[in-house]
């Protein structure tokens, strides 16, 4: 199998690396490209040495089974298709081609069946979306999932390097805002991206699309806050979900339980930095909301993890799988 990964020097790249390494994947080839600034950088994959190769048209010569990319939506849009041309399948990162009809949106728990036979460009989902749609996905089949209305507490990470670069700054005494809207460090504040005409940012928007073309319902309404706060990995999410069937609460805790990336804490807590390297969308604190039709859930998960790498490497193992080998 072979193998390359656009942006491999990023947060989600390198994380990238560990995920294909800890799926114990061995490909034939991989490369590794960034732009003209890393160019030279070594990285490293099961101990052997890489060198990472700038990114220009011409890199999609060699055809690969899979890309990935996760250096922003600009790059992908103009990379992407190149490198779909000459690929088997491409998996990006970016919120580019998301909202795209015939492009699927895949967490492969969720809708895996939607890479049986697929060839071309697979969007990788927001990382908030992905922790909250694995357990709504559960509910959902149980109980009818109608309303949504979540507050997330999301980590510098999401913005990149550059986020984590920003808070440490700050914390070491620095005064200048970095790449956020106002200073991070010992604050939270309530706007990811640009703020849109409906009066939600984009990042609130992407929760609602995202969350009804991953369940494929667009009735469900889903009202988002998300709020960036000074924690470095781990995006948490308060979740309040509405029903069409009253919820039987120990049929929830059971399909939650016993549902596959999802980790139940039941009569607990988590944390983002109790998570550590865990790969699932943790769930705790899960109790009727105004009546027995709802729930409402406190979701914790790592967002570079199952918010972006793990869930991209996910849909390489899934792809692979529906063709019959790894
Ligand atoms: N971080 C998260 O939690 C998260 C979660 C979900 C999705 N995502 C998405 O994943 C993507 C990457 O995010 P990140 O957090 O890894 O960002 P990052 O840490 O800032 O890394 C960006 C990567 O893109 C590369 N890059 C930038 N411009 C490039 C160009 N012109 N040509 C080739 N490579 C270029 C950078 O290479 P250099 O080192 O050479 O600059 C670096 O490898 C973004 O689209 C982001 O929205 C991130």
């Amino acid at each position: 199998m072979k193998i390359a990964i656009v942006g491999a020097t990023g947060e989600v790249g390198r994380m990238m690396i560990n995920c294909l390494e800890e799926q114990n994947i061995k490909p034939k080839k991989l490369e590794l490209f960034a732009s003209a600034k890393s160019q030279g950088t070594t990285l490293y994959y099961m101990d052997q040495p890489l060198v990472v190769k700038e990114l220009t048209e011409e890199s999609f010569r060699d055809s690969y089974d899979y890309v990935f990319f996760s250096a922003g939506g600009g790059v992908a849009r103009v990379f992407a298709p190149i490198a779909a041309e000459h690929s088997g399948l491409v998996i990006d990162n970016s919120s580019a081609f998301r909202n795209e009809e015939d492009i699927p949106l895949v967490v492969p728990q969720i809708n895996a069946d939607l890479l049986n036979g697929y060839q071309g460009i697979v969007a990788n989902p927001n990382c908030s979306t992905i922790q909250m749609v694995l357990p709504l996905a559960v509910l959902d089949r149980a109980f009818g999932l109608q309303k949504v209305v979540v507050s997330t507490y999301q980590a510098v990470s999401g913005s990149g390097h550059s986020g984590i670069e920003t808070l440490e700054k700050q914390r070491r005494g620095g005064i200048l805002k970095g790449i956020y809207p106002e200073i991070i460090d010992l604050n939270v504040i309530p706007q990811i991206g640009v703020f849109l005409d409906s009066g939600y940012s984009s990042e609130e928007e992407k929760m609602k699309f995202e969350t009804q073309k991953i369940l494929r319902n667009e009735d469900i309404m889903v009202s988002a806050t998300t709020v960036r706060v000074p924690v470095i990995y781990g995006h948490s999410n308060s979740v309040y979900a509405e029903f069409s069937k009253q919820v039987d609460m120990r049929e929830a805790t059971r399909l939650l339980g016993d549902a596959p990336a999802i980790q139940l804490h039941e009569n607990s807590y988590i944390t983002p930095l109790a998570i550590g390297n865990s790969n699932d969308a943790h769930v705790c604190r899960l109790r009727y909301g105004v009546d027995q039709h709802s729930v409402s859930f406190w979701n914790v998960g790592h967002n570079v993890r199952i918010g972006a790498a793990a869930n991209a490497v996910n849909i390489l193992v899934a792809h692979v799988k529906a063709y019959g080998k790894l």
